[in-house]
């Protein structure tokens, strides 16, 4: 593309229309269009558009995580720099694209894996935006030979998207010298590297015993350049994170009612088994049940209103409020 209008991205093949909206179409690889003198926009064309439309979804859709948005823009924008230098011919390796994810329950690394897929896919770097999760069991066989087919099944599942190991560590089983999780480990070794065009690894789990997988793994962790932390989330947070998932839902807290989730917040926070953003999503599943029977009992019409809104006498119904402090059998769940 030589001439004196500003270079893009050139994806836009002449008469294929692309759709504006998602499903996301195929984005090919780079060819080298540019010459020498030639000059390039990194925000103009169809590929920076797209990236940066999953970009501001990712910050007005998902509450918090500053330093999360602001890695995931960083590799984006390493990839954008490294097409447009695939687009002048400049010669360099596929910037390695696997990665760990590692923070607490709930804390979104589910929901970022999926964006990160649907942002490789934008820029080229995957076939599809899909990520496929798997945890030990879909790796690991239970008998001599069974691990190394189950392993690859799952890469060839995930080829051209993610491939998203949850809770990693378990595949490391240092007091079992012959546990098969190790033969998974050397195969994710070898694939990592030699299918690094068609599949990116996610590994997950939580910070400490990621940190002790990947000591122990020297390999693993020289093959795995980004490192993205999630953080526990603040009550202050939390509390938005309600409000985005009611309001997602067609539901809205009346003022009473959000002062009462509030406060069941800070009860569940101190509570075992607290799963951030995870807990919220199921406080507000129990507060559509004591909704639902609420409605159910007031044998009178209902509004649109009455059906919308969760009230205080929905959140406090919860056991929390209700039972005894200290008594293990009233504990809430999830
Ligand atoms: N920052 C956020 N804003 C809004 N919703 C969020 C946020 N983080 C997580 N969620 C929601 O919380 C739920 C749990 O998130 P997700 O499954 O991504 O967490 P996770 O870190 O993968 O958890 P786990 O470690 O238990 O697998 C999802 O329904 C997700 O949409
Ligand atoms: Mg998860």
């Amino acid at each position: 593309m030589v001439g004196d209008k500003p270079a893009q991205f050139g994806f836009d093949r002449p008469g294929v229309s692309t759709p504006r909206r998602d499903p996301l179409p195929e984005v090919e690889e780079a060819a080298p269009t540019l010459a020498e003198t030639d000059e390039l926009d990194l925000r103009d064309g169809e590929v920076p558009e797209r990236v940066e439309r999953t970009l501001s979804d990712l910050d007005e859709e998902l509450v918090g995580l500053a330093a999360v948005k602001r890695r995931v823009r960083e590799i984006g924008a390493l990839l954008l720099v490294d097409r447009a230098r695939q687009q002048f011919g400049l010669a360099s390796s596929r910037p390695t694209l696997h990665m760990s994810f590692t923070g607490g329950p709930g804390t979104g690394k589910t929901t970022v894996a999926q964006r990160m897929a649907q942002m490789l896919h934008a820029l080229g770097y995957l076939r599809t935006p899909k990520v496929h999760t798997v945890t030990r069991d879909d790796l690991v066989g239970q008998f001599i030979g069974h691990t190394a087919p189950k392993t690859k099944e799952a890469i060839a599942r995930a080829a051209g998207g993610i491939l998203f190991i949850d809770e990693a560590y378990y595949l490391f089983r240092p007091e079992n010298e012959r546990d098969y999780g190790q033969e998974v480990i050397e195969i994710l070794l070898t694939e990592m590297e030699s299918e690094r065009d068609s599949l990116v690894v996610i590994f997950a789990g939580y910070e400490d015993r990621m940190e002790t997988f990947f000591s122990a793994n020297p390999g693993l962790s020289s093959r795995v350049p980004h490192h993205i932390a999630f953080e526990d989330y603040s009550h202050e947070e939390l509390v938005r994170i309600a409000d985005l998932m009611v309001a997602s839902e067609n539901f809205r807290f009346d003022t009473d009612g959000r002062a009462a989730f509030s406060e069941y917040l800070d009860l569940r926070m101190q509570q075992p088994r607290f799963s951030n953003a995870r807990s919220v999503r199921n406080a507000i599943e129990r507060c559509r049940l004591r909704q639902a029977k609420r409605l159910v009992e007031l044998h009178h019409p209902l509004t649109r209103d009455d059906l919308v809104t969760l009230t205080a006498a929905d959140v406090h119904g919860s056991s929390l409020f209700t039972a005894e402090p200290g008594r293990p059998d009233v504990e809430e769940r999830g």
